[in-house]
């Protein structure tokens, strides 16, 4: 990921700060929409966990640039949703989810430039949650 698109990264989702509710409710629906049987994975709060995911995006995308301070953090996250049964099929959803919610909200600003920060950013998340190395010594989850 190049310093340009982690900049854009950043100030995308600094242009969403007052729209965070939306981007999470449209990134659920569309989900939902390609993975109906997803929603079952959900048992508890889901207005709660919306605001979970967006405070940790908001994290993973402030230290987008510093992998020696996000990496333990996206192990972490990776090791907890291997637990709750999240699969490959359903990160590859979660990202088309994600790009719609941005396209949507963002209009005319997702440009086609954005669009490829923004999935290379996802793609380094998800990689990374998925290669965790196990560990007995599990970082705490800041957006908690
Ligand atoms: C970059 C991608 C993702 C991020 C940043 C993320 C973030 C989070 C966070 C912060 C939590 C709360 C954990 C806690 O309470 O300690 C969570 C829970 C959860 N996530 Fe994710 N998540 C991602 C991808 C996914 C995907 C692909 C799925 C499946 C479709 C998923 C399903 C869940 C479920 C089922 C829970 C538990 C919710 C509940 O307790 O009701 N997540 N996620």
């Amino acid at each position: 990921m190049t310093t340009k698109q982690q900049e854009i990264v950043r100030t995308t989702f600094d242009m969403l700060a007052e729209h965070e509710d939306r981007v999470a409710d449209l990134l659920y629906q569309e989900l939902f929409r390609l993975e109906p049987r997803s929603r079952e994975l959900f048992r508890g709060n889901l207005p709660e966990q919306q605001k979970k995911l967006m405070r940790m995006l908001r994290i993973a995308v402030e230290n987008v640039g510093d992998p020696t301070q996000l990496q333990p953090m996206l192990y972490n996250l990776g090791m907890i949703h291997q637990s709750y049964g999240i699969e490959p099929h359903h990160f590859i959803s979660f990202g088309s989810a994600l790009l719609h919610a941005l396209r949507v909200v963002l209009k005319e600003k997702f440009t086609k430039e954005v669009e490829e920060a923004w999935h290379t950013a996802y793609h380094y998340f998800i990689l990374t949650m998925s290669n965790f190395p196990h560990s007995d010594d599990p970082v705490q989850l800041p957006h908690n």
